[in-house]
């Protein structure tokens, strides 16, 4: 019988999370990996993760993939808006299948932030508390891998460009968001938690700092009016919507939609999270 299924288990975070689980020590035929690509998950079915294809669009593949499941990971869908009526589907194919806790990859603060990711939480949350189904919510801040991916352009142009002032960012690598996952897929004593889970507070002056400390390379952040920055994205290749929404999560950060404590996530860690240079140091190109 399975014990933990987990959903996007072909993406970054999934990925992590079925690590996580196999170092604690699940054995592999007791995790169901729910992927849309067979081919994408057949490294996990080789080392003998129950592979079941499912896509949260088709609600007609969701029982097969959930039945006997006794724990979900839900993580979030990639697509803003349609979040909730996918992410809604699935809940309810959980009710159904009996599983006995959800455990849901949302956005920190998400009762009370004005970042524009947030409704589709906000709702896909509510979604779970009138669904009935035992559940578990991870409000999941930054992913410090949102910078550091970007850690070759960075030295590249000796500086960082965005619009977010002196906002504070509490960011983690997503290995420590998995680790909080899988602690919270296994402990028994997780029901009905909402934990906002948040790592080291930067700004971008500070990310700016850490990054030229720890390559030798000196790089400065630019702040530039929310338009400026959007422009600039645009001239380096993205699409005018794209440019248009990440200007805008610069603007939520600067009024401190993404700042937090630590705490909760260390606690589900049983460890500090990842601090930044860390971080940065295990990403240098
Ligand atoms: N906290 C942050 O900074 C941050 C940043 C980016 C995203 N996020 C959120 O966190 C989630 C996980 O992050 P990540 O880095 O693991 O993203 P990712 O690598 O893009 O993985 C997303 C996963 O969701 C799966 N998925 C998407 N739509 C689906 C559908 N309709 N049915 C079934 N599976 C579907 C994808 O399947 P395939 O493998 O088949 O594509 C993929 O495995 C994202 O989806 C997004 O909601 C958070």
């Amino acid at each position: 019988m399975p014990a933990y299924a987990v959903t996007g288990a072909t993406g970054h975070l999934g990925r992590l999370v079925i690590e996580d689980l196999l170092d604690r020590g699940v054995p592999a035929a007791e995790i169901v990996a729910v992927a849309r690509s067979e081919a994408k998950a057949a490294d996990l079915a080789r080392r003998g993760v129950q592979v079941r294809l499912a896509d949260y669009s088709l609600p007609e593949t969701l029982p097969a993939a959930l039945d006997g499941v006794r724990r979900l990971l839900l993580i979030s869908g990639d697509v803003p808006g349609r979040r909730p009526a996918l992410h809604a589907a699935v809940i309810e194919a959980a009710r159904a299948a009996g599983v006995e806790r959800v455990v849901y990859t949302g956005l920190l603060r998400a009762g009370t932030s004005a970042s524009p990711l947030a409704p589709d939480h906000r709702a896909t949350e509510e979604i779970l508390a009138a669904s009935g189904v035992p559940f578990t919510v991870l409000r999941n801040g930054w992913y410090t891998e949102n910078h550091t991916d970007q850690l070759p352009r960075y030295l590249e142009r000796g500086e960082i460009l965005g619009a977010a002032g002196s906002g504070r960012i509490s960011a983690a690598p997503r290995a420590d968001y998995a680790g909080a996952a899988a602690a919270a897929l296994t402990g028994d004593e997780h029901d009905g938690a909402v934990y906002e889970l948040a790592g080291q507070a930067f700004t971008l002056d500070e990310l700016a700092a850490t990054v030229t400390e720890v390559t030798g390379t000196k790089v400065v952040y630019r702040d530039l009016p929310a338009a400026e920055y959007a422009a600039a994205l645009r001239r380096s290749g993205m699409d005018e919507g794209t440019a248009a929404f990440v200007a805008s999560l610069d603007e939520s950060i600067a009024r401190g939609d993404l700042e937090a404590g630590a705490g909760d996530l260390a606690r589900l860690l049983g460890r500090p999270v990842t601090p930044l240079d860390e971080v940065i140091r295990n990403a240098r190109p």
